[in-house]
């Protein structure tokens, strides 16, 4: 048995204690431990490593602006030791054969654990995607989605789905509502996709909420947490819509969908958030070459890096007070695992031994040429962060005092 000693973040709350890991599972916490390897982190803080169900890894077909190898390393440096992958790739995976192909190629090459979504395009036959973890609808047209726009396809869907006990995770916005336009600028884009086009989306969903369990990706706008309160429905909301807003002078590195919206409505997201409101932090991490986001606002496309960021960032608003560890850690490792199944997302005996360590007095400014993600830039240039100094993937230490000593060992979560 190996130990981790440090400051835990253990049943709701820090404490002195340490972490019994074989096999790669944390077979028992207790306030002393003896082990063959004893690692001490002293007053640091040892915390679960953050889920993010939500990023864009670029693999196959777009291995210009990422792959797998560099998103995953990305997200192990930003504390992130488990990811679910996006099915918008080229070709996109929607049924058994890209799925396949997809799962194939990955395997041996990512630094942390995955699953895939399988996408759902009209035709797609729910039984074609069993390998999947979870399902991925556009029902508004973004960067090289399939879309489900008719209201019989979504029904079709929903009887399908409901009977694998999968999630649906939605991108929510009306198609129909989506206007076409010369866009020169974030308020622009926002005029193209309206708000409501995202609540009106997630009304329709709102009427199946019995049948299926929804998520809906990256709320942006604060009509759509009242209309999610007390709904069956899961949701996300993205570092990006809490922190950025369409007031920002981003340019087309800030063009996104669902656009960045309002300083009311990122302020009142991150709020939400800070009160334990949203579910679940996901980054949407939908990184585009720097010479694509150059080419003139309205040809550039939507999407923005954020796997290593997400994390780091809101452990900075913890360090200040503004933002609960225990809120935190909640959104960002438990219910993500929770929701999508994953035998991870805290300190307990039997979890994965996925673990990141926190020392709150070093705080980083964030540099672009410094992260790990191969589109090379970053929204949140010269913001603070706390990155972890340490991380652990199944029990193995992968990064130590910022630098890679260990191998590559993530692999595709059992669905
Ligand atoms: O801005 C976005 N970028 N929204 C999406 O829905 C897709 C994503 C991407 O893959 O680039
Ligand atoms: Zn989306
Ligand atoms: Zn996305």
């Amino acid at each position: 048995m190996d130990v981790v000693e440090g400051k835990l973040f253990y049943q709701g709350k820090l404490q002195k204690a340490c972490i019994g890991i074989e096999d790669g599972r944390i077979v028992s916490v207790k306030k002393v431990l003896k082990g063959d390897e004893h690692y001490d982190f002293g007053d640091r803080l040892v915390l679960p490593g953050a889920v993010d169900p939500h990023v864009h890894f670029r693999e196959p077909g777009q291995t210009n602006k990422e792959d797998f190898q560099t998103g995953s390393l990305s997200a192990l440096f930003g504390g992130v030791t488990c990811v679910l992958d996006m099915p918008n790739n080229v070709p996109p995976t929607i049924d058994a054969d890209s799925l396949k192909e997809k799962s194939d190629r990955l395997r041996g090459r990512s630094w942390v654990d995955y699953g895939l979504f399988g996408g759902i395009a009209p035709g797609t036959k729910i039984s074609s995607l069993q390998d999947c973890h979870a399902y991925k609808v556009f029902l508004g047209s973004s960067t090289q989605s399939t879309l489900i726009k008719e209201e019989n396809d979504l029904a079709r869907i929903s009887n399908e789905i409901s009977a694998t006990g999968k999630v649906l995770s939605v991108h929510a916005e009306e198609d129909a509502m989506l206007r076409r336009m010369d866009e020169g600028s974030l308020r622009d884009h926002e005029e193209c996709r309206p708000r409501q086009a995202e609540l009106m989306a997630i009304e329709r969903l709102l009427r199946y909420q019995d049948r299926m369990r929804i998520n809906i990706c990256h709320v942006s706008c604060r009509e759509s947490l009242v209309s999610l309160k007390g709904s069956k429905l899961t949701f996300e909301a993205t570092p990006h819509h809490m922190l950025l807003d369409s007031s920002m002078d981003l340019g087309a590195w800030g063009k996104v969908n669902p656009p960045l919206r309002r300083k009311a409505d990122r302020e009142e997201i991150l709020a939400a958030f800070c009160r334990g409101e949203v579910p679940m932090l996901a980054t949407d991490h939908a990184p585009h070459a720097p010479d694509e986001k150059e080419r003139g606002f309205g040809e550039a496309p939507s999407g923005m890096p954020g796997v290593e960021t997400g994390f780091s960032m809101f452990l900075l608003l913890v360090k200040k007070g503004v933002l609960p560890l225990e809120v935190l850690i909640k959104a960002a490792c438990h219910t993500p695992a929770a929701t999508f199944g994953l035998n991870k997302g805290e300190i307990a005996e039997g979890r994965d031994a996925d673990m990141v360590v926190i020392d709150p007095r070093e705080v980083r400014q964030i540099k672009g040429r410094d992260l790990h993600s191969k589109c090379g830039w970053t929204p949140f240039e010269d913001r603070e962060a706390l990155f972890p100094q340490t991380v652990f993937v199944r029990g193995k230490v992968v990064i130590d005092d910022g630098s890679i000593v260990g191998d590559r060992r993530g692999r595709e979560v059992p669905r």
